[in-house]
C-alpha cells in the first residue's frame, strides 16, 4: 500500500516522477546557499534598490532554485481544479515546475500550453534537457521564450488561465500587468514567498489588494506564504 508520505497527485509516467524526486532534491541541496544569497540581496536594496537587485542577479546566476515541491502539487490541482488550458511561467529556471505545469494542462486539453520564460541562457539550456529527457508528454505542452520576460510576453500571449510568478519579486507586478490583458475573467495568479519576501511584494500587493479592482486574494499556509489571486473583472 502507498503511504500517505509517499502519495503524490501527480500523474505521469515513473522516469517523469523519478527526475522530478531527482530535480526537487538537487534545488533543496542548493536551498542554503540561495537563502545567504537573498538575505545579502535584500539587506544591499534596503540601501541601493538597483545595486541589490543587481547583486540578486549575479548571485542567482547559476543556482538551482525551483518551487517547493508540496507548492508544484498544488498548482497542479489547481490546473486540473479549473481546467486551465494556457499558463505563463515567470519565471523557469531550470525547468523544475514548467513539468508539472505541462502535465497538468496536457491532462486537460491536447492543446494545452505552458509559456515558460526564462533569461539566462545556460539555465534555459539546462531546462531543455530536462524536458527533453521528460519526453514528448512534456515537450509539446512547452513554449519556451527566452530573454526578459518582460519582452517576450508583450506579444502572441493567448487568453491565459493560470499565471505562476516565480520570480524576483520586483518583477512581480510588472510581469501581472503585462499579462493582465490576455487574462481571461476567472483567471487566477499564484505567487512564491509572498509571507517571507513580503516587504519586496509591497506594490504588487496594492495593486491586487486594491478594492476597486478587479483582483481578489489570498494568502496560503505554505512555507514562506503563497499566493492565491483571482481576476474578476
Ligand atoms: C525562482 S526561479 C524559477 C524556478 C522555477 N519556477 C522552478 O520551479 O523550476 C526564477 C527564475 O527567473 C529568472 N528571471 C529573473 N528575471 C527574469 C526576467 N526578467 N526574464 C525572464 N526570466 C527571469 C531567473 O533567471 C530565475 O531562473
Amino acid at each position: 500500500m502507498t503511504s500517505s508520505l509517499q502519495y503524490s497527485p501527480v500523474q505521469a509516467p515513473s522516469h517523469i516522477l523519478g527526475l522530478l524526486e531527482r530535480l526537487h532534491a538537487l534545488s533543496l541541496d542548493e536551498e542554503p546557499l540561495v537563502n545567504n544569497a537573498l538575505k545579502d540581496a535584500v539587506q544591499l536594496r534596503n540601501h541601493d534598490v538597483d545595486a541589490g537587485n543587481r547583486q540578486l542577479d549575479n548571485a542567482m546566476r547559476d543556482k538551482f532554485v525551483a518551487l517547493d515541491k508540496d507548492k508544484c502539487h498544488f498548482v497542479y490541482q489547481l490546473i486540473l481544479a479549473t481546467g486551465a488550458k494556457n499558463v505563463v511561467e515567470a519565471g523557469t529556471s531550470f525547468g523544475v515546475s514548467t513539468i508539472y505545469l505541462a502535465l497538468a494542462v496536457g491532462r486537460n486539453s491536447s492543446g494545452g500550453k505552458v509559456i515558460a520564460t526564462e533569461k539566462e541562457p545556460e539555465k534555459a539550456r539546462q531546462a531543455k534537457e530536462h524536458w527533453k529527457e521528460a519526453g514528448e508528454t512534456v515537450l509539446k505542452h512547452i513554449e519556451l521564450r527566452e530573454g526578459d520576460l518582460l519582452q517576450t510576453l508583450h506579444n502572441d500571449l493567448p487568453e491565459i488561465d493560470l499565471l505562476l510568478l516565480d520570480i524576483w519579486t520586483p518583477l512581480a507586478l510588472p510581469t501581472l500587468k503585462v499579462v493582465q490583458p490576455r487574462l481571461r475573467p476567472g483567471a487566477v495568479i499564484v505567487a512564491d514567498n509572498t509571507i517571507s519576501s513580503a516587504v519586496g511584494y509591497k506594490e504588487f500587493f496594492d495593486y491586487v489588494k486594491d478594492p476597486e479592482g478587479p483582483f481578489r486574494t489570498l494568502t496560503l499556509p505554505y512555507s514562506g506564504g503563497l499566493e492565491l489571486v483571482t481576476y474578476m473583472p
